[in-house]
């Protein structure tokens, strides 16, 4: 049975998702909307899709609706309607066309309606309702047909409009207003249905049959009434960027994400510029303190803006600067005002009679100014000129415009203020015509002329930040940069999962340091892109790297068999994974005593031979065993000395001369040589070499009988140094895949540790000490040698950052230190770092190899402890 059939239980949460027209306009995004709700059901959550028309299509709705005799021009779009809904039922590859013809037959009814003579708002608001009821019926066809059982809904039967006070006849159809409160009965009666429903944005009912639409932004506005009503765990409203910025993107791309609003700051950026939400979808659901979240169809794994209750960040902070053009000032200026009994009274009835609604208000004892703001008002040159003649009975009237509102916008403005003097001294150059300070503490605003907004903004972003009245560190509070999200997101992936993870990272150094993060979905992508190479038969994991157990289980459960080279290592693994067949546990150990061969053959793992002793001495051990030998090919490769495991000088493997030996010994004890091994080193980038490690082991193994796998061993490298060129996987598949062909009778079989998990973790740290000898600066860390010893003795390479001024410049010089009792004790040598303090967090990349298993006690310092994230 199809599991979105079982209905979930009556406990079951529901989320509402929303998406808006581009979301809904091909195939493509209606797979990425099938495949978030699909998400949502898994986790057991009732999911409510609300949808918009297909974009372009309410335009032309409303060019209908607006020019309802022309008769000429209404067919064109009629038809052009009809033919982009078909094209899209035909893209679906969908077989019965039935619903959506019905919609467009209706919409056939409607242009023969005679109200269409007078057009009748009402009968507007019908033809504009088209738009999203056609959508989500094609919606709700689609996903069913992807076996994603989904129920229409008409959202009339759940929304209706209420008539607001002073309310003119337009806002009553065509930007109507709901009020809803948790309505348990409705969400009952919806949850005895089904769990997946689709419903339409932007409409509602009017009285007892008829339809009303909810003006711009009404499908946000819808799905937030929708989350009200059914009292929903998140509305998640899901559109092209990811979340709302402390700025607008496109005028200042260093701003910053916002991770976590509260719904009135919220309120205030979305009213005061911001476009991503629509300012009036905020109230329906602060009342029933359901969380909003914004979150990226094209990145779904970012974070995204969570809109929330309390952010529970006390200290007062500028969250977003905020413009907004097409403002329009009205002076009112009157000698008589002065103690006068009703003026204010007076002139605001004359912005009511015209239907005007009023933002700013600056006042003085001889002047009044008030700002209209045009997202809010009708405003066009007939109605302010009429205006003014009504004003002029009350006061000397003059217009101001254009003009821009820039907007700062935060928590506790007014204990901010002193702080704000690098801000306030840019608008001594200009003409600032109001300024105004929100009652609600929330918001400071200062009225200016159009013509300079986009050139000040940056600048009042970036003096925001230094005065750090912006308190971008502030994880819980700021993600990352919209520059930093507009990388190639294919490299920030790859290189740097922890720059996205930052706010994470830092609340888990919050809690201790020194400690190891993983990420498991880093580890998976390695091991994909190694999978994906199909020539190797068999992918080990080489788990001397990092033994951590969720590790083992993410690469067992991506395919991987295991290569260990001590008992423990085959122990802790068994632990980890019971189930997992001896059978893919290669066991390639070097000098070991003799009963930890003998465990393993008794355990069933294949065994590697590297040396003769143990087929000497023991030999009798092996006796009709199946082994590999593992062969010196004569030179070793590595990123340093002391990890190239080939040739004289190190004391690895079998070498060329010895094997005829070893081969007669093997015979001499019954035991079958059935695979050749070679591991020459680590932390190799050239692609080629594996080529002839290849070659090398399929001519030895023609001097033996029974050879059926081939192991080319690890050392698979991954870039340290910001030079460093990356692995040419795709160059690594072809090289072996050459071998493979003049070979076809091996199988092959490789064994990488370090590039699966060596990015895939991070250390972090804090500053416990700085200091200063000389010319040289120290800055010290709670980590030392004992927690990664890879720059002590490899003089290895990690980037090392602050990740609390992950974004400032760096300044000083310095030489990062560990605690340890010894000169060596050094993690990165020569390091620019913006100035770092007691308490900042360290972030030490590319970790997650031969980084936690190689701590030690030394000290009687614990090394660090690890963690996933
Ligand atoms: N197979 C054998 C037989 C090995 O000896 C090794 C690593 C590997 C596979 C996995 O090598 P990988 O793919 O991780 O490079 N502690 C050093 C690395 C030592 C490697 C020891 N053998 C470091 O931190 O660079």
């Amino acid at each position: 049975m199809n599991p979105s059939d079982t209905l979930l239980p009556h406990d079951a949460p529901w989320v509402v998702v929303k998406f808006g027209g581009t979301s809904v306009s091909t195939r493509p995004r209606w797979d990425n909307i099938a495949g978030i709700a699909a998400t949502h059901l898994a986790a057991g959550k009732r999911v409510l899709i609300v949808v918009s028309a297909l974009s372009g299509i309410t335009d032309q709705l409303k060019a209908i609706g607006e020019a309802p005799a022309d008769a000429a021009r209404c067919a064109d779009l009629r038809d052009t309607i009809v033919a982009r809904h078909h094209a899209l039922f035909g893209e679906m590859g969908l077989s019965r066309r039935n619903g959506v013809d019905a919609w467009m037959a209706k919409l056939d009814q409607l242009l023969a309606d005679p109200r269409r003579n007078t057009g009748e708002l009402a009968w507007q608001a019908e033809v504009l309702a088209l738009g999203e009821l056609t959508s989500s019926t094609l919606g709700a066809a689609y996903l069913n047909s992807l076996g994603l059982t989904t129920h229409w809904l008409d959202s009339r039967e759940c929304l209706r409009a209420e008539a607001l006070p002073n309310q003119a006849d337009w806002g009553k159809w065509l930007s109507a207003s709901v009020r809803v409160r948790h309505d348990p009965q409705t969400a009952a009666a919806l949850a005895a249905r089904g769990n997946v429903f689709i419903a339409q944005g932007f409409i509602a009912r009017s009285g007892e049959s008829a339809t009303a639409v909810l003006g711009r932004g009404g499908s946000d506005t819808s799905a937030a009434y929708f989350g009200a009503l059914l009292k929903a765990e998140a509305v998640e409203i899901w559109t092209d960027v990811p979340g709302m910025f402390s700025a607008n993107p496109r005028q200042v791309p260093d701003a910053r994400l916002l991770s976590r609003l509260d719904y009135a700051e919220a309120q205030e950026i979305a009213t005061t510029g911001a476009k991503v939400l629509h300012p009036r979808c905020i109230h329906p659901v602060r009342d029933e303190r359901v969380p909003i979240r914004i979150k990226d169809t094209n990145r779904p794994d970012l974070p995204g803006t969570e809109i929330v209750w309390n952010t529970q960040s006390s200290a007062p902070s500028v969250k977003a600067i905020s413009s907004r053009k097409g403002i329009t000032l009205v002076s009112m200026e009157s000698i008589s005002m002065w103690q006068q009994v009703g003026f204010l009274s007076d002139v605001f009835e004359v912005f009511k009679r015209h239907g005007l609604s009023v933002d700013l208000i600056g006042s003085a004892e001889t002047n009044v100014t008030v700002s209209l703001d045009p997202s809010d008002n009708l405003l066009d040159s007939d109605v302010l000129a009429r205006l003014c003649t009504d004003l002029e009975a009350f006061c000397r009237v003059k217009v101001i415009a254009p003009c821009a509102a820039i907007t700062l916008v935060g928590r506790g403005m007014r204990a901010m203020l002193h702080r704000l003097s690098a801000v306030l001294a840019e608008f001594g150059a200009l003409d600032v015509h109001l300024i105004s300070q929100s009652s609600n503490n929330l918001n400071l605003t200062f009225v200016i002329d159009e013509a300079v907004v986009d050139s000040l903004i940056p600048r009042l972003h970036a003096l925001l930040i230094r005065a750090e009245v912006m308190r971008i560190g502030d994880p819980e509070i700021f993600g990352p940069s919209w520059r930093e999200l507009a990388e190639d997101a294919a490299a920030v992936h790859r290189t740097s999962w922890w720059r996205r993870e930052r706010g994470k990272l830092l609340a888990l150094a919050a809690e201790s340091t020194p400690r190891y993060v993983y990420c498991l979905d880093q580890v998976r992508e390695q091991a994909r892109g190694l999978g994906a190479l199909g020539t190797v038969d068999r992918w080990h994991y080489a788990l001397k790297a990092n033994p951590h157990p969720d590790i083992l289980r993410s690469l067992h459960a991506e395919g991987f068999a295991f290569e260990c080279v001590s008992w423990n290592e085959i122990a802790a693994l068994r632990r980890v994974l019971p189930e997992l067949p001896a059978e893919r546990i290669l066991f390639t150990p070097n000098f070991a005593p003799r009963e930890e061969y003998r465990a393993a053959l008794a355990a069933g793992v294949r065994v590697t031979l590297d040396a003769l002793h143990p087929i000497a001495e023991w030999g009798e051990d092996f006796s009709g065993r199946d082994i590999f030998l593992r062969v010196d090919l004569g030179a070793g490769r590595g990123h340093h000395d002391k990890v190239k495991t080939g040739g004289a000088q190190s004391k690895f493997g079998v070498s060329l001369s010895e094997i005829a030996t070893f081969r007669n010994l093997a015979r001499e004890h019954g035991a079958r040589i059935v695979g050749l091994h070679a591991h020459l080193g680590s932390g190799i980038l050239d692609a080629q070499h594996w080529r002839s490690v290849y070659v090398q082991l399929a001519s030895l193994a023609e001097q033996f009988n029974r050879i059926e796998v081939l192991d080319l061993g690890g050392g698979l490298g991954v870039p340290s140094r910001p030079e460093d060129v990356p692995l040419d996987l795709a160059a690594l598949g072809a090289a072996l895949e050459e071998v493979k062909q003049a070979y076809p009778q091996f199988q092959l079989w490789m064994e990488p540790g370090r590039y699966l998990v060596a990015e895939a973790g991070v250390l972090l740290a804090k500053v416990t000490q700085t200091k200063r000898k000389g010319e040289v600066h120290y800055v010290g860390i709670d980590a030392g040698m004992n927690s990664l010893i890879r720059p002590a003795l490899y003089e290895s390479w990690h980037e090392i950052v602050n990740l609390d001024r992950l974004d400032a410049p760096p300044e000083e010089l310095v030489q990062i230190v560990g605690p340890i009792c010894e000169t060596g004790d050094v993690l990165g040598n020569n390091r620019r770092l913006p100035a770092c303090q007691e308490g900042d967090v360290i972030l030490v990349a590319e970790a997650g190899a031969y980084g936690a298993v190689m701590g030690s006690r030394y000290n009687m310092r614990e090394p660090a402890a690890e963690v996933c994230l």
